[in-house]
């Protein structure tokens, strides 16, 4: 019989969760199929990150682990892929010999070629970066559900100075409009009824065709207005007033803005090579809320970046105490080898990150606490998902701005349906909602005015 049961584990952001997707898409055209138990594989495969040094250093456990794993079963084969492929190389395939296979993300087209070689016993190199390639005509495999990725462009041009992606991912490219729109409609007959439009810097998009993120969006909510779009990652410099006149103009564009600040203060921003101020910043956030009524915003945070002083922290926590977020992706610095600010002294004690690491994090819950009480007597839309974690009488959905929302379950009520519920209590993760009714008509807008 021939080997070919794939295990695949995915590491890091929702973009290598999309590029496992075209993976296992790529493999699914060359006769391979999947299982979801490493026992039974022939091929397991780790889909890898670097951003974090404790992201990498999970995945160094993990093939820990599968080194034994394979010393008791020869013939299995052993692949990284992913942003870790190119600093992984020379340690694993030519030091350690763990690996079989190293695949960075602009290589997968050749996966199948290494995956039959390494069967027959030669261990398989490609990281490559390349300037054009987005997997455009690859169908990615996805089980059935209600959410789906797309990752619309790669790579990162901004070299922000503490992060690896320009390194591990290249240089920014994106797919054409039209095979994203042919793809939303193909999910769109299957019943999905979420798609997250993916990249590193998405107001970068620009297509062959010249269409921009704001036209790519307005296509997206064309094509089924039962499917919600959100998109992530927005970097500040590029968020265009088209952009935020089209997300108000279309219901089933979600009113949510993931807008990473990384620090409240100019000096540490400058460092960080972010090309914006704290008031271009902020300036930005009131024009968003002017165009579009009830945006919420979420951020991502770096505490602790070198030569950040108890003053420069301050200013994070005002900033954040100015927008009040909706969520935030909280980190400790971690310095990248090969980035700028690796060469820049890590200088802001272990103690003092965690410290004000945990300020950060405590101040958010508290805003979140904050923001989600208020919304007690609102209605909002939610879409279904399934029944709450904790018990059938109950289910559980999402709204627009991605809050969990728990109510309680109808027979009538089924996953994929909109609902509209009355907000009677919450924490700062949950909203409680009451009186769930069906609604044709998708809406979330409609929370303004309860
Ligand atoms: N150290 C800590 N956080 C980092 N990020 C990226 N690189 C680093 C690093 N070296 C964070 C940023 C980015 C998010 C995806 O990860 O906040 O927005
Ligand atoms: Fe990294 Fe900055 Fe690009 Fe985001 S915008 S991927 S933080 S370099």
């Amino acid at each position: 019989m021939r080997k070919n049961n794939v295990y695949i584990e995915t590491y890091g952001c929702q973009m290598n969760v999309a590029d496992s997707e075209v993976v296992m898409g790529i493999l699914q055209n060359n006769g391979y199929a999947f299982t979801d138990q490493p026992d039974n594989a022939d091929v397991i495969l780790l889909n890898t990150c670097s951003i974090r040094d404790n992201a990498e250093q999970r995945i160094y456990g993990r093939l820990g682990n599968l080194k034994k794993y394979k010393d008791d079963h020869p013939g299995l084969v052993l692949g990284v892929l992913g942003c870790m492929a190119e600093r992984l190389r020379k340690d694993l395939i030519e030091e350690k010999k763990v690996v079989d296979i190293v695949i960075g993300p602009d290589e997968y087209r050749r996966l199948p070629e290494f995956i039959d070689h390494a069967f027959a016993g030669e261990k398989g190199i490609g990281v490559k970066l390349s300037k054009t390639e987005t997997y455009d005509d690859i169908i990615p495999y996805r089980e059935d559900g209600l959410s789906a990725w797309i990752s619309v462009m790669r790579g990162c041009d901004k070299f922000c100075t503490f992060c690896v992606v320009p390194f591990t991912r290249g240089r920014e490219r994106s797919r054409s409009l039209s095979s994203i729109v042919d793809e939303i409609a193909l999910l769109s007959k299957r019943g999905f009824r979420e798609v997250s439009l993916l990249g590193q810097n998405v107001n970068s998009y620009y297509d062959e065709a010249g269409y921009d993120f704001a036209d790519l969006l307005a296509a997206a909510a064309m094509v089924d207005r039962k499917i919600r779009i959100r998109f992530t990652t927005s970097h500040p410099q590029d968020l265009s007033d088209k952009l935020l006149y089209t997300i108000a103009g279309h219901p089933n564009l979600c009113n949510y803005i993931h807008l990473p600040v990384q620090s409240g203060s100019n000096r540490i921003l400058e460092l960080m090579n972010r090309t914006y101020t704290i008031e271009h910043y902020l300036d930005l956030i009131d024009r968003a809320r002017n165009i579009i009524p009830g945006v919420s915003f979420s951020t991502d945070i770096i505490s602790g970046f070198p030569t950040e002083s108890l003053e420069d922290h301050l200013m994070t926590l005002d900033v954040m105490n100015k927008v009040r977020y909706d969520g935030a992706y909280m980190f400790k610095y971690s310095p990248r080898e090969g980035t700028k600010a690796f060469r820049m002294e890590d200088d802001v004690d272990e103690e003092t990150k965690t410290k004000r690491l945990q300020q950060i994090i405590d101040l958010q819950q508290r805003i979140s606490a904050e923001i989600n009480n208020a919304l007690t007597g609102t209605t909002d839309i939610v879409l279904v998902e399934g029944f709450s974690k904790k018990s059938e009488q109950f289910m559980s959905g999402r709204t627009d701005t991605n809050k969990v929302v728990v109510f309680p379950a109808m027979d009538s009520i089924s996953p994929g349906d909109y609902v509209r519920v009355k907000i009677i209590k919450s924490t700062s993760a949950t909203l409680f909602g009451d009186n769930p009714e069906i609604v044709d008509k998708y809406q979330p807008s409609e929370k303004l005015t309860a």
